[in-house]
């Protein structure tokens, strides 16, 4: 019997996928027909204190192998976020939920932590310090100084199980400083990794960049991002505490872009461009074909291959 069971902190989930922040989350329509996907759970879109429409379109567009995005953080609001969750802890009250919150200043990811302290939200939130894709604004976690200071900001008050999405790293003098900054907090997990930042791609026929916000330039997503994100999975688990889990997010075409995620050592696997293409009813096919590999390979459960991959002597 195969148990594709796993656990993230006290947390259990059924199986390890799950959506990526921004695909298929923006509203109750698509938050409901996540939950009743083959998905392990699911995660909200990245809200701040007050709706934003995001940048303006075209913002997205598929590539032949992914997909690139400037779609500017456009989200309901914290509020109606919050109202959705507590519905659902209602429902299900044995499959926890994930919350992502964002802001655009230091003040505003203080504000919108602060609302889901204060709320009964029970399940996890993740805190997004990697967006790429508003004007004028850096990626936080590029900034050593800003995401400690948000961070010793967010650990005066916060308690409930919190988590950080990080943009992709190149260097590995880069996961090394990151993951000592990191290692200070009681952070139950990490999610890397976003887009690749501040990519360009042409239309071959109009010798056009292909979104319009920030002159074309936008986060690339899909099987481009697949080997940068084995790559910060395991680096991030060979330097981070044990106790803090890995959500690994980018390039998931097949199960055996979840195996690989978890073989480099993460605890879940989050889906974004191919479910944006395919739709929910991938999480099926996921799993079906992430079962075939664990046969194959002998494996009845996550643990038994979980950070097990293999380097060349
Ligand atoms: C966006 O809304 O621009 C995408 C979300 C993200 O990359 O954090």
């Amino acid at each position: 019997m195969l148990n594709l069971q796993t656990q993230l902190g006290n947390f259990q989930f059924a199986n390890p996928l799950m959506n990526a922040s921004g695909v298929h989350c923006m509203d109750k329509t698509e938050l409901d027909e996540m939950v009743a996907s083959a998905s392990g759970s699911l995660v909200t879109k990245s809200a701040t204190v007050k709706p934003r429409p995001g940048n303006p379109e075209p913002r997205y567009a598929d590539l032949t192998l992914g997909s690139i995005n400037s779609m500017g953080l456009p989200n309901l609001g914290i509020d109606y976020y919050l109202d959705y969750v507590q519905q659902y802890q209602q429902e299900h009250p044995n499959q926890p939920i994930f919350m992502s919150i964002v802001g655009t200043t230091f003040e505003d990811n203080i504000a919108v932590a602060r609302r889901i302290q204060e709320s009964d939200f029970n399940g996890l939130a993740e805190i997004n310090l990697s967006c790429p894709n508003v004007p004028g604004e850096p990626q936080t976690a590029y900034d050593p100084d800003q995401t400690v200071k948000i961070l010793d900001e967010l650990f005066t008050f916060f308690t409930k199980p919190l988590g950080v999405k990080l943009p992709p790293f190149f260097d590995l003098a880069q996961f090394d400083q990151m993951a000592a900054i990191l290692n200070r907090y009681p952070l139950a997990f990490i999610n890397t990794m976003n887009s690749l930042g501040n990519g360009l791609m042409i239309d071959p026929a109009t010798d056009t960049v292909m979104i319009k916000p920030k002159g074309g330039f936008g986060g690339i997503g899909g099987a481009f991002a697949k080997p940068i994100a084995l790559a910060n999975v395991r680096a991030f688990r060979q330097r981070l505490r044990p106790e803090i889990a890995i959500i690994g997010t980018g390039g998931v075409q097949t199960g055996r872009d979840v195996y690989d995620l978890i073989l480099c050592g993460a605890n879940m696997v989050q889906v974004g461009t191919a479910l944006h293409q395919q739709g929910t009813g991938i999480f099926d096919r996921l799993l079906s074909e992430l079962s075939g590999v664990m046969q194959t390979k002998g494996y009845s459960s996550l643990a038994e291959f979980r950070g097990q991959l293999k380097t060349i002597e």
